[in-house]
C-alpha cells in the first residue's frame, strides 16, 4: 500500500488539472482495502472518501479535502474455457486497452469496439463504458467490490448493476458505496465482428478491407483509426473524453429539430424516444473550436472540453455551464455531463 500526504493530482486526472488531495492511498489488494477501511472505521475518521481509476471521466474544479482511494490491483486470469466462451477474471487497476489487446492477442472475442478507451477495468464497470455499437454491460459478468463503509465484499451480476446507456448503480443509488476489485467479462472464441456503426463500414471500406478479411485485429486497428482521427490525445491536449452524454428526447422534440435541420444525426431508442449527438448540438451553437479563457471545445469533435494549457476545473466547468445555457436557448434541451465534478 502506498500512502501519500499532500499529493498532487496532476498524474492522476487526464485532464490535466493540478488539484492536490489531502491523502491518497493505493492499495495493492482487496484485503488491504478492507484493511483500510477497518482502521479508518475504528479511528471513526469521518473525513470524505474518493474512489478513482485512471481519472479519465474526472474534473477536479477544486482540492480535494479527503482521502483519494486508487487500486493497484492487476492481472487477468483465465475462469474457464468451454463452449467456445472463456470467463476471465481483470484486477480493477489493469488499463482498459491493455486488456483489450491481450483479449485480442488471445482469441478473445468481444472487446474490439471498445479499444483505446481510456481508463482502467474497474471504471468499466461503473461508467458502462461505450463505443461504435458496443458497451461493457454486453460482456460483463460480475462484479466484484468491496463496500467502503463495512469492509464486507460484495458480488453483483450484470442483472444487479442495472446498466443502461453510460449508467450503472455504481453512479446512482450505490454511488461511492462500493470499490469493485475486480470485474469478470464472458467473451467469446468466434470472432463474430459488431459493425453496426455507420462510421465503422466506411473506415474498413476507405482502407480496402472486405468483410470476409476481416479479423479481430484488423477491426482493433481501425477503431483505434477512428478515434485518433477524432478524439485528442490527454498526454498533448488534457481532456476527459466525451464531456456530455447524448440527450435522449421525446420523439416530438426530435421531430421539432429535424424540421429546421432534416439532416439531424439521431439514434432510435423506443418508440418514444430518440438520442440526439450533444457534439452537433453544441457545434450547431458554433462552439467548435472556441475557447473559454484556457478551456476549449475540440476542434475536431464538439463534444470534447479540452484544456488548452493550465486551465483550473473551475474555468472548465464555466465553459461547460455556458455551452449547457448555448444548448438550452438554441434547441430547448439540456445536456447533461458524463464526467464527474469533483
Ligand atoms: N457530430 C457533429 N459535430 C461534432 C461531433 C459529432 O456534427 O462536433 C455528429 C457526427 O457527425 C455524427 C454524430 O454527431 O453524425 C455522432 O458523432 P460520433 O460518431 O463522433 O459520436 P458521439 O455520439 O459524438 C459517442 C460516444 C463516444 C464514442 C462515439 C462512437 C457518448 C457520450 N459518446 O459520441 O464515446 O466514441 O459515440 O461510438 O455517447 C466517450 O465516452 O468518451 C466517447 C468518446
Amino acid at each position: 500500500m502506498i500512502i501519500s500526504e499532500h499529493c498532487s493530482l496532476l498524474g492522476h486526472n487526464t485532464f490535466g488539472i493540478a488539484a492536490r488531495a489531502r491523502c491518497l492511498v493505493e492499495y495493492d489488494s482487496a484485503e488491504e482495502l478492507q484493511a483500510f477501511i477497518r482502521q479508518r472505521n475504528e479511528q471513526m475518521d469521518h473525513t470524505p472518501l474518493l474512489h478513482i481509476g485512471g481519472g479519465s471521466n474526472l474534473l477536479f474544479t477544486k482540492d480535494f479535502e479527503g482521502t483519494i482511494l486508487h487500486s493497484r490491483i492487476k492481472g487477468i486470469e483465465l475462469l474457464s474455457d468451454a463452449d467456445r466462451k472463456v470467463e476471465v477474471r481483470v484486477g480493477a487497476a489493469v488499463v482498459w486497452d491493455d486488456f483489450v489487446d491481450y483479449a485480442v492477442r488471445h482469441g478473445w472475442y468481444g472487446l474490439e469496439n471498445l479499444s483505446l478507451i481510456p481508463g482502467e477495468v474497474g471504471a468499466s464497470a461503473v461508467q458502462n463504458i461505450g463505443a461504435y455499437g458496443a458497451e461493457a454491460k454486453d460482456v460483463i459478468s460480475l462484479v466484484e467490490t468491496i463496500d467502503l463503509q463495512t469492509g464486507t465484499p460484495r458480488q453483483f451480476t450484470n442483472y444487479e448493476c442495472l446498466y443502461a446507456y453510460r449508467h450503472s448503480i455504481f453512479k446512482t443509488r450505490l454511488r461511492g458505496r462500493y470499490a469493485v476489485t475486480h470485474v469478470r467479462f464472458c467473451l467469446s472464441r468466434d470472432f463474430e465482428p459488431n459493425l453496426e456503426y455507420g462510421g465503422l463500414r466506411l473506415a474498413l471500406s476507405k482502407n480496402g478491407i472486405e468483410p470476409n478479411q476481416l479479423d479481430a485485429a484488423l477491426l482493433r486497428a481501425t477503431i483505434i483509426g477512428i478515434r485518433e482521427g477524432k478524439l485528442p490525445d490527454p498526454k498533448v491536449l488534457g481532456n476527459a473524453g466525451s464531456f456530455f452524454t447524448n440527450p435522449i428526447v421525446l420523439r416530438n422534440e426530435y421531430n421539432r429539430i429535424a424540421r429546421e435541420f432534416p439532416e439531424v444525426p439521431h439514434y432510435e431508442v423506443d418508440a418514444l424516444h430518440v438520442k440526439v449527438p450533444a457534439g452537433w448540438l453544441i457545434e450547431q451553437c458554433g462552439w467548435k473550436g472556441k475557447a473559454l479563457g484556457r478551456a476549449g471545445v475540440y476542434e475536431k469533435q464538439a463534444l470534447v472540453l479540452v484544456n488548452l494549457g493550465g486551465a483550473t476545473g473551475e474555468e472548465i466547468a464555466q465553459l461547460c455551464r455556458t455551452i449547457q445555457t448555448s444548448v438550452r436557448e438554441r434547441f430547448q434541451i439540456d445536456i447533461q455531463p458524463e464526467v464527474n465534478f469533483i
